[in-house]
């Protein structure tokens, strides 16, 4: 073994504030860029004599980064690296793995939703030793390292076989090969009640169909939802996972996942339909001809925790990023715990699990998860719901229509105004920012404004400051409307619009989504003026 110190020139790509870098494959490609980054984050992640957990979501270019990164963490001085089979590891399973093993961290390697290939995406991040994304303190660091960076350590040492479980030596580095799926299906087993899902395959009147969009989640779903519970063998489709997903766009919404929509829509539907992303950390969650809103999925699972083995005791509090719907904070107040609204982005919720603030948290971007990973979790959320529907032994919509029976229905979508020019989203963000003081009082579309604010969150737990994370329109009746560019396109400026309507009694309205919120959409356009300052009269995506 020979360890190489290679001279390279900084680069400065990595968005400050994000957790790791998301590219087209072709720029992973060029020289030094994967090791610059890699090197970036071994420098500030304490990794000498740590272990180190590796595992990516089996796009285009996954093997080769894997590689990579074994060889530098040989060379700068990491003791142990354990790395799914083939390298493929879902986010939520790599989480369980770096909190399991004691880790001090892990390299995920995906571009979540985004499509793949070799024309596609490719990313990477660094997740921390509690599981959970890397915080602003240290991806601040990996960004700094990355302006300064004149060297990276790395072994010319052979590439390593990944398909073999088992122990392997990569110069002094050991390399430990494991079944990610078992591991993963054993967290769940522990959570939720398999017997009784098990029944439920078995009542002869049951049928699911789960959607792994070719992403990783295939092998986990052949075991949980055929092998395990018995369902029958067309269960999972698109479950064989390939390095361009089949050339789909592996997000879980009304938008890409068409085919199992129309599935669920069919005169013959099965009683449930589910399905994954690209890294399998969100989820997408249909009853029979129903369409189950990710906000309102977040309320159903917190109010009916109790009945699920892994959350009998009760939660401890709920957390919801603050463009997500109010659903999640009736089911709090009823419960009598702590209702927290964080910036968008699964880093906010860290503190508050490990705090035991929360139990239960997520995002209306079809994110859902509990305290027993620090990653959204796709599987869990269909496991949660097949637990549910075993024990109550009600159908999907029936449990979500008793539910707004209850609590009232906070009627809910996001329009996506995608890839515009970032000059023109600076722009309409700017213009609303001008207008926070005028806003109030006014009467626009028929909504009466209560109040706005540009929203600032605190951390209660080490009370840093986020601020800038959305404006918040609130009108009177507890309807709000939100807007916020993302975060993660790779495109221009992507307009983000939340829109959302509260009724106590559902039965006096419009049933459409669309319709229901037309005055919503309205008045979002003549606030922000999107068409003026987008150019766009309609929006990209609908969710
Ligand atoms: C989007 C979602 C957000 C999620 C993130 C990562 O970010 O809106 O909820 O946490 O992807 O999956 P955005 O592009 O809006 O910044
Ligand atoms: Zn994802």
């Amino acid at each position: 073994m020979t360890t190489q110190t290679i001279a390279t020139t900084p680069f400065n790509d990595q968005k400050p504030g994000t957790s790791g870098l998301r590219k087209k494959v072709t720029t992973f490609q060029t020289a030094h860029y994967l090791e610059n980054f890699v090197q970036s984050i071994l420098n500030a992640a304490n990794s000498i004599g740590a272990t180190i957990v590796i595992g990516g979501d089996g796009r285009f270019y996954n093997d080769t980064a894997i590689q990579t990164i074994i060889k530098m963490c040989s060379a700068n001085g990491v003791r142990e690296v354990i790395i799914g089979q083939n390298g493929i590891l879902s986010t939520p399973a790599a989480s369980n793995l770096i909190r399991k093993h004691e880790a001090a961290g892990g390299f995920i390697l995906s571009a979540s939703h985004n499509p793949g290939g070799p024309n596609g995406d490719f990313g990477i991040k660094f997740n921390q030793a509690n599981g959970g994304p890397a915080v602003e303190q240290l991806t601040e660091q990996f960004y700094n390292n990355s302006l300064n960076i004149t060297e990276y350590r790395i072994t010319d040492d052979p590439d390593i076989d990944l398909s073999e479980i088992g122990s392997a030596q990569s110069g002094h580095l050991n390399v430990t090969i494991i079944d990610a799926a078992a591991d993963f299906v054993d967290l769940m087993s522990h959570l939720f009640d398999f017997d009784k899902i098990k029944n439920l395959f078995h009542s002869g009147s049951f049928r699911m169909r789960f959607d792994a969009m070719h992403a990783v989640t295939g092998p986990y779903a052949h075991a949980l939802f055929e092998q395990i519970f018995g369902g029958l063998p067309h269960t999972v489709m698109n479950g064989t996972p390939l390095t361009d997903f089949g050339g789909g766009h592996p997000d879980p919404n009304q938008a890409h996942a068409k085919e199992l929509i129309e599935i669920l829509n069919s005169a013959n539907a099965p009683c449930f339909g589910a399905a994954s992303d690209g890294d399998g950390d969100r989820n997408l969650i249909l009853g029979k001809h129903f369409y189950v809103s990710p906000s309102d999925s977040l309320a159903v699972i917190a109010a009916n925790a109790y009945l699920i083995p892994g959350y009998s005791r009760g939660i401890s509090g709920i957390a919801r990023s603050m463009p997500t719907s109010q659903a999640a904070d009736k089911v709090a107040e009823f419960l009598g715990v702590e209702c927290y609204e964080t910036p968008t982005g699964w880093k906010f919720f860290g503190n508050l699990l490990d705090d035991n603030k929360i139990t239960l948290c997520g995002e209306e971007s079809f994110g859902t998860g509990s305290d027993h990973v620090r990653e959204k979790d796709g599987l869990w959320a269909v496991l949660f719901w097949l637990n549910l529907l075993a024990v109550k032994g009600e159908s999907v919509q029936q449990i979500v229509e008793g539910h707004w029976k209850t609590f009232g229905r906070h009627y809910y979508t996001r329009h996506d105004y995608e890839a515009i020019p970032t000059e023109s989203g600076n722009r309409i963000m700017q213009h609303l920012q001008d207008s926070l003081t005028t806003l109030p009082g006014q009467t626009i579309a028929g909504l009466a404004i209560e109040s706005c604010d540009d929203f600032s969150y605190t951390d209660p737990v080490d009370n840093s400051v986020s601020e800038h994370q959305g404006i918040r329109i609130l009108i009177t009746g507890g309807s709000r409307i939100i807007f916020r560019l993302s975060g993660t396109g790779t495109e221009g400026a992507t307009l983000r619009v939340y829109l959302e309507r509260y009724e106590p009694n559902t039965a006096a309205v419009n049933q459409d989504v669309q319709v229901t919120l037309a005055k919503h959409i309205a008045a979002a356009d003549e606030i922000a003026r999107i068409t003026e300052l987008s150019g766009k009269s309609a929006p990209d995506v609908i969710t």
